[in-house]
């Protein structure tokens, strides 16, 4: 779980680091990625009618007329091109001795200069005036809009950190329908992202057509609708149901998302899924599954049930002529150098159990199911390789022999696995869960859609630095670079996947283009807000989440301390205690708040002279406990006597779990004896997330901290403790009589393993409190 270590400094207390010559912080150039060098001139140049663009060959042109085009749909007029010719307000000069995808770029009133070695670095050189432009040029139509079509004059050389930035995006668990992808690859292109890694096929939908096998998008392109319930709640389809949710990209649909990605210097890289993530594959034909499996397969609405863990047959050559014939058609397709074949959470209990897979095992001499997974890539892999294109998979590769020359992307945990590879001689990519999975929360839960785990927040991925000290030094020359991942589980919209996206998607462009001494968060906060200028101009959707407040509440001796924090260090936080609405007038946060009774705190962030995030309320409800250590002053469990109740979400912070979870003791100190006749536990249920009440708690208490008698036990039943849905419920627990006591001791039980028609079968459960109430 990620930490807010956030130090909130005012809006006049910046101190801007200047390096070089690059005096991004006293001009109004904001560009992300941050240019390598940059060197502010005098005056502005102004495009017009009158602008000619003049470069040396065809492919330049190509890349000129992506801003022209611009220029034609967002204002009332359309800059000149001529190729071959010298002369010319904007011209393109090759220039050899630049690195792949770096370019220079001189802005003057009277001319722009470029010069790249190729057509990447003429690209972004055009991204970058892109950058610099008002953020009408994003209009798709002429508006009235009075727009001085200028920008600054500058000097700026430039190239990336990173061959390989990149962004991941399922469109098997939600299918991205191709005008919202292609809006998000020019959205990638503005940041000099350089890869999709497009998943296209998954437990929850196969997304490309394959002539050869239709059923694969007549039948695994859909799924029954279970939009009324988040993913990890969602029931498998019954025979027969219909499958209207879905859809897939025709042949013709992809060609045309390659070539608009390939005019964005994008190559998109496809990922298929093998051997497991593969059930809507198995539903379309059966045939590929292991004969042992006898139930019905269904394209999955969410986890799958009893029906997770499914896996292509390694005994059966059939499979392995699909995959070839598959191969072929999407090589065909996709003109990048790369083909993903996943290797990811394949659970290996059907091939222990199938004949043809054992069979396999014992003909190949493999030691066990490991290695057939490894069998398994190696042979597909090997197809690939014929076909003159490289395999990358996820690190789960690196658990057995690795295919020649796979490339591997580090994802579990902060992507730790990848070494093992690179150890090995294989190029990698970092995409670790913990800071570049961006289906996590991005700031304060409360304010947040429903997702999974704790938080990434805008600063975190900024802050991300792939490259560890304690590496071997050959292990940075194999890191191709980084990648963010979007999974789609919770969205059932494209601006659901926009707002996971944006504006985090500029963090990662930042790590991955701009060498770690330079960054700088404060000049990256105000890049970054012209750059959500241009999208807002697109209309794409981006998340304000930076501008909320996250709330530390802690007892301390008897009282509270509330700590505010907000990522951005541009705003000021202000507060009011008597229950009124914030205004920018309120008292202004500048260190912890001290509370001692009930009462509730309001805040938000201000800045100039307007409300930017979300009214954050704070009901501090005082009990017995309230404030009162608990023994051993375990960090996880200081939230119990917070005075705060928690969302929803029990991973908002305000939620108490344990790694021991089957049985859990802490004891109160309320540090006088006190009188009581029940004790309440805010307890929370996520049905989805196997997040149950306990079994059982018992009450006991004392005023020696030796001798501790019983005051109460209760026992939940398995139908209360397994009701469905997400919610808060208060464990209420009457004590048999009054007592007097200093010491009052919880004990709990786990729930143990759901049961067989539970949605995780045999899952263990796991219990959360948010608060313990003594009255
Ligand atoms: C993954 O997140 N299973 C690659
Ligand atoms: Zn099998």
């Amino acid at each position: 779980m990620n930490k807010y270590t956030i130090i909130f400094v005012s809006l006049l207390s910046f101190t801007l680091t200047v390096y070089g010559n690059n005096d991004l912080a006293h001009t109004a150039i904001s560009l992300v990625p941050r240019p390598s060098q940059l060197a502010p001139g005098n005056g502005d140049y102004v495009f017009s009618a009158q602008t000619v663009f003049a470069v040396e060959n065809k492919e330049q042109a190509e890349v000129a007329n992506e801003l022209i085009g611009q220029f034609t749909r967002s204002a009332r007029f359309t800059p000149g091109l001529k190729v071959g010719g010298k002369k010319g307000d904007i011209r393109f000069v090759t220039d050899a001795s630049l690195k792949d995808e770096a370019y220079s770029l001189n802005v003057s009133s009277n001319e722009i200069l470029i010069k790249a070695a190729d057509c990447r670095g003429f690209f972004y050189a055009l991204q970058t005036i892109r950058q610099l432009l008002p953020p009408a040029i994003e209009n798709s139509n002429v508006t009235d809009e009075d727009v001085d079509w200028k920008i600054p004059a500058v000097a700026i050389t430039d190239e990336p950190r990173f061959s390989y930035r990149g962004l991941m995006l399922d469109v098997a668990r939600f299918f991205m329908p191709k005008e919202n992808l292609l809006r998000i690859i020019d959205c990638m292109a503005m940041l000099k992202i350089n890869k999709l890694h497009f998943h296209l096929t998954d437990d929850n939908g196969w997304r490309i057509e394959i002539k050869k096998y239709p059923r694969l998008t007549e039948i695994g392109a859909w799924r029954a609708d279970r939009t009324d319930v988040p993913f990890p709640l969602r029931r498998n389809a019954r025979p027969g149901e219909p499958t209207p949710i879905g859809g897939f990209y025709t042949q013709e649909d992809i060609k045309e998302i390659v070539a608009y990605a390939a005019k964005h210097q994008i190559e998109v890289i496809p990922e298929i899924e093998m051997p497991a993530h593969c059930t809507a594959a198995l539903a379309s034909y059966p045939q590929f599954a292991c004969p042992v499996v006898n139930k019905f397969i269904s394209v999955l609405p969410g986890m799958g049930e009893d029906n997770g863990g499914m896996v292509f047959c390694a005994g059966n050559d059939s499979v392995f002529t699909f995959f070839r014939d598959v191969i072929d058609e999407v090589a065909a397709l996709f003109p990048s150098r790369y083909i993903h074949l996943g290797g990811d959470e394949a659970a290996k209990a059907y091939w222990k159990k199938c004949p043809l897979c054992q069979a396999r095992i014992k003909k190949e001499h493999l030691a066990h199911e490991e290695e057939l997974q490894s069998y398994f890539m190696n042979r597909v892999a090997g197809y690939v390789r014929s076909k003159g294109k490289e395999i990358i998979g996820w690190d789960e590769l690196t658990n057995s022999k690795l295919p020649e020359g796979a490339i591997i992307c580090g994802w579990r945990g902060f992507g730790q696995a990848a070494l093992k590879a690179a150890a090995q001689g294989h190029l990698f990519i970092m995409t670790p869960a913990r800071v570049m999975y961006l289906i996590r929360y991005q700031g304060p839960q409360w304010f947040e859609p429903q997702t999974y785990f704790g938080n990434i927040t805008l600063k975190d991925v900024y802050e991300y630095e792939p490259i560890q000290q304690d590496w071997k030094p050959e292990y940075a020359s194999l890191l191709m670079g980084i990648q963010a991942s979007m999974w789609t589980e919770f969205c059932d919209k494209p601006s659901d996947v926009e707002y996971q996206l944006f504006p985090r998607l500029a963090a990662l462009a930042e790590v991955a283009w701009v060498q770690p001494e330079q960054k700088d968060w404060p000049l990256f906060l105000k890049a970054l807000d012209n750059y959500t200028a241009h999208l807002e101009k697109k209309r794409v959707i981006f998340a304000r989440s930076m501008y909320n407040i996250q709330h530390t509440v802690t007892p301390e001796k008897g009282v509270l301390r509330v700590r505010l924090e907000c990522i951005r260090p541009d705003v000021e936080i202000r507060y009011t205690v008597d229950g009124s609405e914030p205004t920018e007038t309120s008292m202004l946060y500048t260190h912890p708040l001290t509370v001692k009774d009930s009462r509730t705190i309001n805040c938000a962030t201000f800045g100039a002279g307007r409300q930017l995030g979300k009214t954050l309320a704070l009901p501090v409800k005082w009990n017995k406990a309230t404030a009162k250590p608990i023994l051993g002053d375990k960090p996880n469990e200081r939230v119990l006597t917070n005075g705060i109740r928690g969302s929803r979400k029990h991973t908002d912070f305000e939620w108490c779990g344990w790694p021991e979870n089957d049985s859990v003791t802490f004891t109160i100190d309320l540090q006088k004896e006190e009188k009581m006749k029940a004790v309440t536990i805010g307890c929370i249920t996520n049905y989805g997330m196997s997040i149950h009440k306990p079994g059982s708690v018992s009450i006991t208490v004392s005023n020696d901290n030796e001798h501790f008698v019983s005051a109460k036990e209760i026992n939940f039943t398995p139908e209360e403790i397994f009701r469905e849905g997400s919610y808060v419920d208060d464990l209420l627990i009457n004590l048999e009589e009054e007592v007097s006591a200093r010491y009052v001791r919880v004990t709990t039980k786990g729930a143990g393993c759901c049961p067989a028609q539970h949605v995780h079968p045999g899952q263990n459960t796991r219990f959360y409190f948010d608060e313990i109430i003594i009255e």
